[in-house]
C-alpha cells in the first residue's frame, strides 16, 4: 500500500487500488451491478448535468469484438462484466429542445463537461466495486477504433464512447503499483511551488527517483518487466502519436466543433 501516516478505512482501501486483469468464475448479480451504479451516480457532476450512459455489454460476440479491437485484450471478453462509458450530451440536448430552445452544441468546453463527469462517475464506480470485493480495470483501448465501438452498442451522435471497465472477483492479486510521491503532485501558492519558478534539478532528482522506485516493483513482478523506467517508458510513448483518428471522430459525433 502507498505509505502515508494518516488512514481510515476509506483511505486504505483507496490505497489498496490495483488494476486487476484476472477474473473468478463467479457472476456479478445484477442487482449489485445497479446498487454499485447507484453509489457510483453520487460522483459530484459538472452543473447538475450527468452527462453520462454506461452500457454494460454482454452479448458475447460484441464482447469479442472489443476485446480484439482493443487490443487485443482478452479480460474484456472473459470479464463477468463489461463496462461502456459514454459521455452523453443527448438528455441535454432534448431538455433544451423540449422547451423549445435550440440546443448549442459542439463547444469544446461541453466535450470536457461529458468527459470530467463520465471520469468522475467511473472511478466512483471502482472504488464502489473494491468495496464489496470485486477488482477491475479500465479499458481506453476501446479507443482503437471508437466508430466500430459505437456501431456495434448504437451510441448516437451527441454521445461517444470514453473507456471500458472490467468487473469481477480478483483472481490475482498483483502488487499495488507506487504513485509518484505526494510532493511531486501537490504545489503550494504556484504551479512550480513556493518560489513560483522551475527547479529543473529537483525535477530530475525526482523523476530519477521515481524511475529507481518503480523499476524495483517491475522486478519484483517480473523479470521479463525489468529495466523499465517510468521516464524512458513514458518518455517513449510521449514520442508517437496516439490514435489520432480521435479529432475527426469526436467532431463526426457531434463534439469539438468549436
Ligand atoms: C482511462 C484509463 C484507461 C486505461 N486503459 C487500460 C487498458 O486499455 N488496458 C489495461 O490493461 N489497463 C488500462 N488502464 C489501467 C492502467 O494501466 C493502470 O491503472 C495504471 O497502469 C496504474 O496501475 P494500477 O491501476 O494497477 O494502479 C487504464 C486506466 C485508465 C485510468
Amino acid at each position: 500500500m502507498n505509505d502515508h501516516p494518516m488512514t481510515n478505512q476509506t483511505l486504505d482501501q483507496i490505497r489498496r487500488h490495483r488494476s486487476i486483469r484476472r477474473f473468478k468464475d463467479r457472476p456479478v448479480d445484477s442487482d449489485t451491478l445497479s446498487g454499485l451504479v447507484s453509489a457510483a451516480q453520487c460522483a459530484a457532476t459538472s452543473h447538475h448535468v450527468q452527462a453520462y450512459t454506461i452500457i454494460h455489454v454482454t452479448d458475447p460476440e460484441n464482447r469479442q469484438t472489443i476485446a480484439n479491437l482493443a487490443g487485443p485484450q482478452p479480460w474484456v471478453a472473459r470479464a463477468p462484466v463489461f463496462l461502456v462509458f459514454c459521455a452523453d450530451l443527448t438528455r441535454l440536448v432534448k431538455a433544451a429542445q423540449s422547451h423549445g430552445i435550440p440546443p448549442e452544441t459542439g463547444w469544446a468546453e461541453q466535450l470536457i463537461v461529458a468527459t470530467v463527469d463520465t471520469a468522475l462517475l467511473a472511478q466512483n464506480l471502482m472504488i464502489a466495486a473494491e468495496s464489496v470485493g470485486l477488482g477491475g480495470v479500465f479499458i481506453g483501448g476501446i479507443r482503437n477504433d471508437p466508430e466500430t465501438v459505437a456501431q456495434l452498442l448504437c451510441i448516437p451522435d451527441q454521445a461517444f464512447p470514453v473507456f471500458g471497465m472490467c468487473l469481477g472477483y480478483p483472481d490475482e492479486t498483483p502488487e499495488i503499483k507506487p504513485r509518484f510521491p505526494v510532493d511531486m503532485v501537490l504545489k503550494k501558492d504556484t504551479f512550480f511551488g513556493p518560489n513560483g519558478e522551475p527547479d529543473p534539478e529537483e525535477d530530475r532528482s525526482d523523476m530519477a527517483e521515481f524511475d529507481s522506485l518503480l523499476n524495483a516493483y517491475y522486478r519484483r513482478r517480473s523479470e521479463k518487466l525489468k529495466d523499465r523506467d517510468w521516464s524512458k517508458s513514458l518518455g517513449e510513448f510521449t514520442g508517437q502519436i496516439i490514435r489520432p483518428g480521435m479529432k475527426a471522430f469526436l467532431r463526426k459525433r457531434g463534439f469539438f466543433l468549436k
